[in-house]
C-alpha cells in the first residue's frame, strides 16, 4: 500500500478533507462485552473523577484536572477537538446495557505529514482490571486503525514501572523497540523514560484472523 503517494499526488489540503468525508460520523464501535462511543461535554463530571484516580494518574504520568472547569478544557481538547480536527479518535468505553464510562482509549498524533502512523493510549478503571477488557476494547481499535485510518505503524510509550500495561501490549503483539531516556514526564512533572512499543501493519495481519475468531 502507497499512503504516502497519495500525499505527495493530492496536496495536504485533499488529504485533510478526504480524512474529514471519511470519519463525517463518528465510528462508535460494539464488541462481545462493549460499546466504544463518541465522548461529549456531558462526560465531564465523569472525567474530572475518573482522571484523578490515583492509578490512572498513576499510569498515564499526567496529573489529574485541577477543577471542573480544568476538566471541560481538557475533556473538550484531549477527546472532542481531537476528533472535530481530525488528528485522531477517543472512544469512551462502557459495558454493554450500562451507561456509565469505565475507560476510554484511542489515537492520536495522527498528523496530515505522517498520516500512516499514530500514537495510542487507553486507561481503565481500577475495578475492572484483570478481565480482558482492555484487551477487548484494543483489538477492535486496532482493526480500525490498520482497516480504516489505513496506518502501517502504531506507536505505544510506556513508563517502565507501568509493568501491568506492558504485560497487556505485549500479549497483544506489540514489539519492544527501546527505551527512549527522560522523553516526557511523570505526574510530578518530572522527566521520566518512556519505553516505546509498536505494532506494524505486517504484524497485525499475521494476527488479525485469530482476533476474528475470539471476537
Ligand atoms: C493498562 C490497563 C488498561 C490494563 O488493564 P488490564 O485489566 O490489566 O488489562 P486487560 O483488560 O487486558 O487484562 C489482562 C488481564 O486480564 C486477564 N483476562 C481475563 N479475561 C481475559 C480475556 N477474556 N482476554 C484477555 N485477558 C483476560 C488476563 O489474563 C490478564 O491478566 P494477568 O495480567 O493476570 O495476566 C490498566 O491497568 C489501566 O488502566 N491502568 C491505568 C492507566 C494506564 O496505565 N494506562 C496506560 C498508560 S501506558
Amino acid at each position: 500500500m502507497q499512503l504516502g503517494g497519495s500525499i505527495v499526488r493530492g496536496g495536504l489540503l485533499v488529504w485533510t478533507m478526504n480524512r474529514k468525508k471519511a470519519f463525517s460520523k463518528f465510528p462508535e464501535m460494539r464488541t462481545k462485552r462493549l460499546i466504544l462511543r463518541k465522548p461529549t461535554m456531558k462526560d465531564a463530571e465523569w472525567y474530572f473523577e475518573y482522571f484523578s484516580t490515583p492509578e490512572i494518574v498513576w499510569g498515564g504520568g499526567e496529573p489529574g484536572p485541577k477543577n471542573m472547569e480544568a476538566a471541560r478544557e481538557e475533556l473538550r481538547r484531549y477527546m472532542i477537538d481531537l476528533y472535530q480536527r481530525r488528528r485522531g479518535f477517543r472512544w469512551i468505553i462502557t459495558l454493554k446495557g450500562e451507561s456509565q464510562p469505565i475507560g476510554t482509549l484511542g489515537f492520536y498524533k495522527w498528523v496530515p505529514s505522517a498520516g500512516y502512523q499514530a500514537e495510542m493510549g487507553y486507561d481503565l478503571a481500577r475495578e475492572y482490571w484483570g478481565r480482558g477488557i482492555m484487551t477487548e476494547a484494543m483489538k477492535a481499535v486496532i482493526d480500525f486503525g490498520f482497516e480504516r485510518m489505513e496506518l502501517n505503524r502504531i506507536e505505544i510509550y510506556i513508563m517502565p514501572r507501568n509493568k501491568r500495561s506492558i504485560k497487556m501490549i505485549r500479549n497483544l503483539g506489540f514489539k519492544r523497540e527501546g527505551l527512549l531516556r527522560q522523553r516526557y514526564f511523570d505526574e510530578f512533572g518530572n522527566f521520566a523514560d518512556d519505553v516505546l512499543f509498536s505494532m506494524l501493519r505486517s504484524d497485525w495481519e499475521e494476527l488479525r484472523e485469530d482476533w476474528k475468531k475470539s471476537r
